[in-house]
């Protein structure tokens, strides 16, 4: 029976006949005796192997490279060495796989730029291993927190023919050849279909019908912003709740973002540590004060005012009927208010057709929440729910009615006020990890010109 490492760190007592199996980090060998470091990816930690000469196995001591895979069997005793508690005595080591000595991960420190060039091996090392553990420990933190609230998890569709976000954005998924639409009813599905850019369309449905729900997957987006906060492929979580509006549904993120950061404090303690000694030194006071304090509630129109005023030159000018750009974001996220922050009431022209017009007939009920270091990782909305005002947005949008007959149909039958919102599983890493790039927080990145492993 094998040992997680992790579990053998946290021993509260002695005990034999303990196997680790794991990877190499390194290998001193001293007179008549070796010590042998081993990672298995179960924690941060290292198991120190003490081998004797003689030990059954010991002859293949020179394969136990920085890399190679190994078994070894033994005692696990106090370790008179600082700076840990356990050790292990080997009583018998097997070589499993040996490492060329090519291997790249050799123990000195990598950038993440390098060690995205091999991004089949960089989970082996200790900030991505973290960042990976932190990925999986956030995903059932998700799961719990919406399942706790009694929201129900819907597998929305990834195949759809219709664009959620009407930013054209999409990629399209045929069996054609040659030209794509000179006879689209002849294509698989008898129409042009695409990667999903977002479940909410088909999640809504779910929400008239379920009341509270959830969805958490891939999407896809074939935006060509080669920006350190976009991938080509990501994960969203969606929620989506009935008899829900634009208050409750800031309520959600707020709630939703505090929890996540609480919970990757309680639970991914010695990750963050290692975040916050070689990524991001003001971590720890970061996620206090998100878990901690309110959020800002600002309307567009103001923050635009704030931007305006602020004296600062930005790239993109700033006016009302603008889209916030990544830099406006972060002015009023980290310079202004230094503090997460949502944007609410946005001007109906940037923002898609499905959001509820405000009885100023200029706004609608969109809501983003921007946090310091990335700008935006929620957008969501109070969505329209009376059937001729979606009709009259279609067609401010250029959109067919025909073409959205089964959302249109919501509104038909037992149409009720409802919101939700997306939030970028990446960005919120990002956010939690301190690590500011989204390649880097997914297992392998999907942006423009690059698709490796
Ligand atoms: O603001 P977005 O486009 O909103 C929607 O898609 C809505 N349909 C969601 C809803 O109301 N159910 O995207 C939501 C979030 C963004 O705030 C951002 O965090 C993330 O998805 N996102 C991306 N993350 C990584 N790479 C990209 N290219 C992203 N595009 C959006
Ligand atoms: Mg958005």
């Amino acid at each position: 029976m094998r040992t997680l490492v992790k579990h053998i760190l946290a021993a509260t007592e002695p005990r034999d006949n303990v196997t680790v199996k794991g990877w190499v980090r390194t290998r001193r060998d001293a007179k008549g005796f070796s010590f042998v470091e081993i990672n298995d990816g179960s924690c941060l930690g290292n198991v120190q192997v003490v081998v004797d000469a003689g030990t059954p196995g010991a002859e293949q001591l020179p394969h136990f490279n920085t890399g190679a895979s190994v078994a070894v069997q033994g005692s696990l005793v106090p370790s008179p060495a600082q700076g840990q508690k356990w050790e292990l005595r080997a009583s018998r080591l097997e070589l499993v796989g040996a490492a060329d000595p090519a291997y790249p991960l050799q123990k000195k420190g990598h950038t993440p730029e390098f060690l995205r060039t091999i991004a089949h091996l960089r989970p082996r090392s200790n900030l991505f291993g973290a960042v990976f553990r932190l990925r999986s420990r956030l995903a059932f933190a998700v799961h719990q927190f919406f399942q706790e609230r009694d929201f129900v998890y819907v597998h929305t569709p990834i195949i759809t023919a219709s664009d959620c976000e009407g930013a054209g954005e999409m990629f399209r998924v045929t069996t054609l050849k040659g030209s794509l639409d000179e006879k689209p009813q002849t294509d698989f599905f008898g129409k042009p279909a695409y990667l999903t850019v977002s479940g909410q369309l088909e999640g809504e449905t779910f929400a008239c019908a379920l009341s509270n729900i959830y969805t958490f997957g891939p999407t896809f987006r074939a935006e060509n912003s080669n920006t350190a906060r976009h991938a080509a492929e990501f994960w969203m979580i969606e929620p989506e709740m009935a008899f829900c509006d634009l208050q409750g549904d800031m309520d959600l993120g707020e709630e939703f973002i505090k929890a996540m950061a609480h919970y990757a404090v309680e639970h991914c303690a010695e990750d963050l540590a290692l975040f916050a000694k070689f990524v991001d030194k003001g971590l720890h006071e970061r996620l206090k004060f998100v878990v901690e304090r309110p959020f800002v509630r600002v309307p567009y129109t103001e923050a635009v005012e704030i931007l305006s005023k602020s004296g600062k030159r930005f790239e993109y000018p700033v006016s009302y009927g603008q889209n916030l750009q990544s830099e406006h974001e972060r002015f009023l996220t980290e310079e202004h208010f230094k503090s997460p922050v949502t944007v609410f009431n946005y001007p109906k022209e940037i923002k898609p057709f499905y959001m509820r017009l405000n009885d100023d007939q200029r706004t609608v009920t969109a809501m983003d929440v921007l946090v310091p270091g990335i700008g935006e990782v929620i957008g969501g909305a109070q969505r329209e729910e009376r059937l001729d005002q979606l009709l009259e947005n279609m067609k401010f949008h250029q959109l067919k009615p025909e073409d959205y007959w089964w959302y249109v149909d919501l509104r038909r039958y037992g149409t009720v006020p409802h919101a939700g919102f997306g939030l970028g599983f990446e960005r919120l890493l990002m956010f939690l990890s301190g690590v500011s790039n989204i390649r880097d927080v997914i297992p392998f990145a999907r942006t423009p010109g690059s698709a490796e492993f």
